[in-house]
């Protein structure tokens, strides 16, 4: 008789980190600054978002009551998870962009568990710790997992991948991270996915969509204030690790919808006429009065919207699924 625990791989053999990128982040984060704080108007990219603080603020939006998204998605991967994977056939690896999507990927994980023995989770994410923090949770979970993260950006990843040839993958985009970026990028980066695919392979996106304004506005300025801190983290961090003396309530966070582009729009609005030293760019930052940092872009789709990114992009739908509301899309897509 087999002994479950003593026959199973141990947990180091189980998590393999593959390190494609040497990336100095305070370095990247410095220029990203200068660059972009020596622009008109002043943007820096939200990227820069999520270090430890800012990934703990993000968690904390998905669970206030008015940020719809995370439990939309999360409501219709559940009610249709059977369907995409019926699509998707068998014996499947899972490659997620972004990793810790975490109760959403688990949905996605049993529902192949279910129907197959062997499974294996490629995340893609630039940071170590995130990767290994969600896979230690994970591993505890699936005795037959094996997780073979990537550690770099989207770009290197998608290299390694086609170099690799790995049949059979289901690649997942979700919580409308896609949006994040300008049109004409994400089209570039759907291309890129889509030049990894093979003829079997789905691509699973989740996209936010156009709706009501007051629910939009609402959702990226919730009445308890997560996502002010959140937007303002960014000068924190600049604080902490460019030696950056921001005075946290000399700005304020600002989110609008722009109907004619289809995008929230988050900024930093300086309250007064300032300037602020920055120790690690060896000098001051001016900022008027009612200037702003652009700091995000969350663009919202419409059919035809979806329409035009995926055929942009050379991908076929396969499968599109949508909560009562229509306030959110899943889309299974594979090369056109
Ligand atoms: C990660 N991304 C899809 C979120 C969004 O809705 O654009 C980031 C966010 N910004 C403010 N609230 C949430």
């Amino acid at each position: 008789m087999k002994i479950p625990h003593l026959v199973r791989k141990k947990h180091d053999e189980r998590l393999v980190l593959h390190r494609l990128q040497e990336t100095d982040h305070v370095a990247e984060f410095r220029e990203a600054v200068r660059v972009g704080l020596g622009r008109s108007p002043k943007q820096i990219s939200p990227k820069f978002f999520y270090d430890e603080r800012g990934s703990q603020l993000f968690e904390a939006i998905t669970r206030t009551e008015e940020y719809y998204p995370t439990r939309t998605e999360a409501a219709l991967l559940t009610a249709h998870v059977e369907e995409i994977i019926d699509t998707a056939g068998e014996h499947m690896r899972l490659v997620e962009l972004g990793s810790g999507s975490s109760t959403k990927t688990r949905v996605i994980l049993d529902a192949i568990a279910a129907r197959q023995k062997a499974l294996e989770y490629i995340p893609i994410d630039i940071s170590p710790t995130i990767v290994t923090e969600f896979g230690k949770q994970l591993l505890e979970d699936y005795p037959d997992l094996t997780i073979r993260g990537l550690i770099c950006d989207y770009r290197h990843a998608m290299a390694e991948l086609r170099q690799r040839d790995l049949p059979n993958k289901l690649f997942l985009f979700l919580g409308s991270s896609m949006g994040n970026f300008l049109p004409e990028d994400a089209v570039s980066l759907l291309r890129d996915i889509r030049a990894t695919m093979n003829a079997h392979d789905y691509l699973l996106l989740g996209l936010d969509m156009v709706k009501e304004a007051q629910v939009l506005h609402r959702a990226y300025n919730d009445a308890a204030g997560v996502t002010a801190e959140f937007n303002l983290n960014l000068l924190a961090r600049i604080n902490r690790e460019l030696g950056g003396e921001f005075n946290l309530a000399g700005f304020r966070h600002r989110a609008f919808y722009d109907a004619a582009q289809r995008r929230i729009e988050m900024h930093l609005e300086s309250l007064a006429n300032q300037i602020v030293p920055i120790a690690a760019l060896g000098r001051s930052c001016s900022f008027k009065q009612g200037e702003t940092i652009h700091t995000e872009n969350s663009y919202k789709f419409d059919r035809h919207a979806l329409d035009e990114l995926f055929s942009g992009a050379g991908l076929r739908l396969t499968g599109q699924w949508f909560d009562p509301r229509r306030w959110f899309s899943l889309n299974l897509l594979a090369q056109a």
